[in-house]
């Protein structure tokens, strides 16, 4: 496996890999790899003749206040977890390499980021949609894989492609869970013992909807107080948001089905996490 780490190597290795009739692969990422990155990468392994992971905690992308200075890093460990995934080329630039002096353009997908997460973090997803369509331009991906846990990020990019004509397939894979329930996550690394345990609130919540459904309640409103309930439960869980909408558009709905989403964003001290799960799917 090898790194590249300048835009014109990148390009020019993309440039070469499709002139010999070889299709691309690409699992963009933020690095402090985990198992949930890895399943990508296998999954990436299978679908093209080459695979590529990006490696690149994105500035643009954190909120003033939020932990880009302190997000998780160990570009040695992720090669790695890279290579025993079969991946062929880390594309791992500098954030200089990526926004030089004078960029100024950016790409914003408008209604989809207005709830959930672009609702909490503004400003997140214009990050999300303007690197993701540089590394597309960059990599030259015929598929790129992303994890369903950042649902509305995957809607988000969906949308982008489409709306921009971009040739590229997106997949969507599953959560990856802990054995107890708690969804993968690199932001994990900042929970204490405690804040692990507390952290399981989510994925209970998740269960207990799931299983309410299951029971044929379809009332949002008592759906969302028994989450509400489950989390309350924990003192240092403060919620950013619990909410049922519709898995496609993401909507808000007041009645659940099957295909809906419920999207949670829950502090656990100074860790904000999310998980998310379809009603009607297992996971
Ligand atoms: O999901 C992530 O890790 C990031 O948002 C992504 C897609 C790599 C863009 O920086």
């Amino acid at each position: 496996m090898h790194i590249i780490e300048t835009v014109a190597e990148m390009q020019a290795f993309s440039r070469e890999a499709r002139k010999a009739s070889k299709s691309i692969a690409l699992v963009p990422t933020m690095g402090y790899l985990h198992e949930g990155h890895a399943s990508l990468m296998r999954e990436g392994r299978t679908r093209a003749d080459i695979l590529v992971a990006s490696i690149f905690v994105n500035p643009t992308q954190f909120g003033p206040t939020e932990d880009f200075d302190a997000y998780p890093r160990d570009l040695e460990r992720d090669t790695d977890v890279a290579a025993a995934a079969g991946v062929d080329m880390v594309f791992a630039p500098t954030a200089r390499e990526m926004y030089p002096q004078g960029f100024q353009t950016y790409v914003n997908v408008e209604e989809l980021t207005l709830p959930l997460c672009g609702a909490s973090r503004p400003g997140h997803f214009r990050g999300v949609t303007t690197v993701v369509a540089k590394l597309f331009n960059i990599v030259m991906p015929h598929v790129a894989l992303f994890g369903k846990k950042d649902f509305q990020q995957l809607a988000v990019i969906r949308r982008m492609v489409t709306d921009l004509n971009m040739d590229i397939d997106i997949v969507g894979m599953p959560i990856i869970r802990e054995s107890d329930g708690l969804a993968m996550s690199s932001r994990n690394a900042y929970l204490t013992p405690e804040e692990r345990k507390d952290a399981l609130c989510l994925s209970a919540a998740l269960r207990a909807a799931r299983m309410l459904l299951g029971g044929g309640e379809r009332s949002v409103a008592v759906l969302k107080e028994e989450v509400l309930r489950i989390i309350g439960e924990v003192p240092e869980a403060q919620i950013a948001y619990a909410d049922f909408r519709d898995g496609d558009t993401l909507e808000a709905v007041e009645t659940a089905d099957g295909r809906t989403l419920l999207a949670l964003a829950v502090k656990i001290g100074k860790t904000r996490l999310i998980d998310n799960c379809i009603l009607g799917e297992e996971n």
